[in-house]
This record gives C-alpha cells, sequence and structure tokens, in this order.
C-alpha cells in the first residue's frame, strides 16, 4: 500500500515510518522545522522523502497514495497561540484537499488529551470538549474539518486523542528539557509549575502499536481513540528518574537542588496547561491494545533513549 506521512521526520512520525516501512511505500511531507532528517535516515532507501512545508499545495505528492497519516504540526501546547492555531488548522486544511483530489481511503490524526481541557479524570473518548489551550482548540478545529471531509467525500477517518508520548528521538517535552537544563546546570534544576502536575505517559512504542491496532480493526467512517498508559506520574517524580538515570550513566556527580517555579493557577506549568490527565483507554483496549509498561517504566526507558543520545 501507498501510504503518506507529514511530520514523518519528527519524533513520533520517524518512528512510525520506520514501522510502516516493514509493509508499505512510505512518502514522507516534513519542512525539517521541527524534525530531523536523520531520524529516518537509516531508512530512507525505503522512504520517499520530500522537505516541503504543508502551507503550500501538496497535490501532486498525493497521487496513487491510499492512507494519509497527519501528524504534521508545532507539538508545543506551552507555545500555542492564536497564530499557530491558523497555521496548524491551514496545514490540515492542504493535507485534506490533497486527499479529497487524490482520493485517499483513510486518515490518520494525532489529536491530543488537550482536546478535553479540565475534564473528570479517566476521561472517556464521549466526554464533553472544552479545550482551554490553543494548541487543544487547534485540534478540536482539526478534527472537525477532518470529520466533515470524512463525511462528504467517505474517506474513513482516525482521531487518536494522545496522552504525553515519550521515547525515542523526542526533541521536546519535559524529559528532553530536565536533561538538557541538567547538561548545562548540575547545581540546580529549574522545574516549571509546583512539580504536581500528574498526568500519563506512553512510549511510543506502544503509542505506534496501539494506533496500528485502531486501523487495523476499527470499522466506522469515523473513529476516535483515546491512547494513553493505564496511570500517571508527577513532574517532581519524573525529575527525580531523570537525576537518577543520570547518576548511575556518571553525567550528573550529585542530586542538584530543584528549583519550582512555581507556575500559574494553582501550580500548573503554564497558562493553558492541564494539571491533571488520565484517559479512558478501554475502547482500544477492547480492540486488543494494552501498553507495555506504566507511564514510570515508560518515563525511565525514555530518559535512557534520551540520555544515550546525548553522549552521542
Ligand atoms: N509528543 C506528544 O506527546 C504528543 C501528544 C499529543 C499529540 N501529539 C501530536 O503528534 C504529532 C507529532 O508530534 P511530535 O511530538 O512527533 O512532534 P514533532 O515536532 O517531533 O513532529 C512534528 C513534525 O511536523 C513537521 N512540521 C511542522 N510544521 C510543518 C509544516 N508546515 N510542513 C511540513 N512539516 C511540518 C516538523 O518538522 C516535525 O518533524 C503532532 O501533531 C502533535 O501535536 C504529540
Amino acid at each position: 500500500m501507498k501510504v503518506l506521512v507529514t511530520g514523518g521526520a519528527g519524533f513520533i512520525g520517524s518512528n512510525l515510518v520506520e514501522k510502516l516501512t516493514e509493509k508499505n511505500e512510505v512518502i514522507v511531507i516534513d519542512n525539517l522545522s521541527g524534525g530531523m532528517k536523520e531520524f529516518i535516515e537509516p531508512f530512507l532507501d525505503k522512504v520517499k522523502f520530500y522537505k516541503v512545508d504543508l502551507l503550500n499545495n501538496v497535490n501532486d505528492y498525493f497521487s496513487g497514495v491510499e492512507e494519509v497519516w497527519h501528524l504534521a504540526a508545532d507539538p508545543s501546547v506551552k507555545d500555542s497561540s492564536i497564530q499557530t492555531f491558523f497555521r496548524d488548522l491551514e496545514i490540515t486544511k492542504n493535507v485534506l484537499e490533497a486527499s479529497r483530489k487524490n482520493k485517499v481511503k483513510r486518515i490518520l490524526f494525532t489529536s491530543s488529551s488537550t482536546v478535553y481541557g479540565e475534564s473528570k479524570l479517566n476521561t472517556p473518548e464521549n466526554c464533553e470538549t472544552k479545550p482551554i489551550s490553543f494548541y487543544g482548540g487547534t485540534k478540536l478545529s482539526c478534527e472537525s474539518l477532518i470529520s466533515n471531509y470524512c463525511s462528504l467525500y467517505k474517506i474513513q477517518g482516525f482521531f487518536f486523542r494522545l496522552a504525553n508520548i515519550i521515547g525515542k528521538n523526542s526533541t521536546h517535552g519535559v524529559i528532553y528539557d530536565f536533561v538538557r537544563k541538567l547538561s548545562k546546570n548540575e547545581e540546580e534544576l529549574k522545574i516549571l509549575g509546583d512539580g504536581k502536575q500528574t498526568k500519563s505517559y506512553l512510549s511510543v512504542s506502544d503509542c505506534i502499536n496501539g494506533m496500528l491496532i485502531a486501523r487495523d480493526k476499527a470499522k466506522d467512517l469515523i473513529n476516535i481513540f483515546n491512547l494513553g498508559s493505564n496511570d500517571k506520574t508527577n513532574v517532581k517524580e519524573i525529575a527525580e528518574i531523570v537525576v537518577e538515570e543520570m547518576i548511575s550513566s556518571g553525567l550528573l556527580q550529585k542530586k542538584p537542588k530543584f528549583k519550582f517555579t512555581g507556575g500559574v493557577d494553582n501550580g500548573k506549568g503554564w497558562k493553558g496547561d492541564i494539571k491533571e490527565m488520565l484517559l479512558d483507554i478501554s475502547k482500544l483496549e477492547k480492540l486488543g491494545f494494552k501498553p507495555r509498561s506504566s507511564s514510570k517504566q515508560a518515563v525511565r526507558e525514555a530518559v535512557r533513549e534520551t540520555i544515550s543520545s546525548y553522549q552521542l
């Protein structure tokens, strides 16, 4: 099958592309604003890579494509703004127009748990969506637009509302941030908020496995799935794991002082941050998905990955 991945040189994208090349002809479109060509270099012989900005017309790249994985976006909740909102919506419109014109059969979109806003924990897919950040608002708006196209043009759609995804090739997020900060200053670690922000973390390999199970088994025209682990951990615990792993790998000599910024709105890292997040993943579990590890285990593995790429 001919498959196209937008944002395929990014963190999740490069891991997905590696898996998809096992059985498919894969096309990657990425402008490398966040991703790196090195991430897909090892399997570049099986991939057609185009360094292209999706703000442009991309119809020609979609010729003969059956399945589109739409990942390209600005992944930062903290830095999202009205500008990133409209930019990512524009990208999504261009991807949808190209899909419609080339009669794509299926589109799979990486949405986010942030569409729910501050909902009750163990949030199911049918919970009300009340985003509190531009990032969450963008994801929900993109879901709406994709849903429109799917209904009008009979394209099967998948929205994956992801928890925090971590692991190989990550270039942003709390783990990367802590490792980077401690490599520069081993005396003190500045932690945004009060350290009690408690969320679900999932390894990127589990994330990809879950998305592929959903793709292969779900049959509705529009399919919405939460994707996370079954438990959560907090930012202070993550900082402690980072420190332990950096000490045991010889990158740190002693435990640094933790300096909490206090944050905004009762200890959040930034405005629009969600203090606690845990998704109900039973819908995907019924199709056979089971996270390989807990949030804490996934964090420890991701810290080791990040440290080893730092040592290279
Ligand atoms: N990492 C997470 O925890 C997480 C959680 C929820 C949702 N998501 C979503 O998953 C997707 C992938 O996230 P990621 O963490 O791998 O981020 P990432 O930044 O590593 O990947 C995004 C990729 O999109 C590319 N891109 C951005 N704008 C582009 C444009 N205009 N044209 C072409 N390419 C462009 C970037 O270069 C990058 O390679 C994003 O849609 C993100 O919002 C991620």
